[in-house]
């Protein structure tokens, strides 16, 4: 069960060529600075921007999406392009996680899922994450325009995402403001999360993540 409305997303998946843009998001294309292969899960991965953008690194990569029609454009963009992804028509909560992965992504949609199942959606992508692997995670927080509009709608508080990785090496923690320029010109407030599962041997090593 997901709050947002898939009919509506899927007529805007329909009316635009690309919605989102074939340009990664700047914190998924840092992801090969700090790890260089390996599997990738991309949860709500759209027209797959940032999957593409990892394929292209040398990542296996699968991707989830509520919508038929983002599913069908990342794949067509795939095969465009010669490339290899997988890309699995599913409510992102539904999904029966059955091994590890190097990375789990998800950018701009765990807001979006069922208010209920987000923080054990959250533990769910922790505890299915590799020794050494990575997480990148970006949503809204409740400064968020949509915040007061949409209650039934999980906003995140600032400090919440650092506090359920506090057990995993923060490599970036940010709280930041994002034009948009899709639609009308408006504003999000989003904080992303890069964290690394310390795993059984780790060290303390510092990245510099811009
Ligand atoms: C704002 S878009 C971001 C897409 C992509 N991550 C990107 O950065 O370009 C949010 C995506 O999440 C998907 N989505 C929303 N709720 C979902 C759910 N419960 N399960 C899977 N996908 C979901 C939407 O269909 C949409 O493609």
């Amino acid at each position: 069960m997901t709050f947002l409305d898939t009919q509506k997303i899927s007529e805007k998946y329909k009316k635009q060529d690309c919605l989102w843009g074939l340009k990664p998001n700047k914190y998924v294309a840092q992801i090969p600075k700090t790890i260089k292969s390996g599997t990738v899960l991309d949860l709500g991965v759209g027209e797959g921007r940032n999957a593409l953008f990892l394929v292209k690194q040398g990542f296996e990569v699968t991707g989830i999406d509520i919508s038929k029609e983002a599913v069908n454009k990342l794949l067509k963009f795939a095969k465009k392009e010669n490339l290899d992804v997988k890309g699995i028509v599913l409510d992102l909560v539904d999904f029966e996680f059955n091994h590890k992965y190097d990375v789990i992504l998800s950018v701009a949609t765990l807001h979006l899922v069922s208010k209920d199942k987000v923080i054990e959606t959250i533990r769910k992508i922790k505890s299915h994450t590799k020794d050494k692997g990575i997480n990148l995670l970006t949503v809204f927080t409740k400064k968020d325009i949509g915040y007061k509009e949409y209650p039934n709608l999980y906003f995140f508080n600032e400090n919440e995402l650092k506090e359920l990785y506090k057990d995993w090496q923060i490599l970036k923690y940010k709280n930041y403001i994002k034009e948009e320029t899709h639609g009308e010109p408006h504003e999000h407030h989003i904080c992303v999360l890069i964290a690394k599962n310390r795993g059984h041997s780790s060290n303390n090593s510092l990245y510099n993540l811009d």
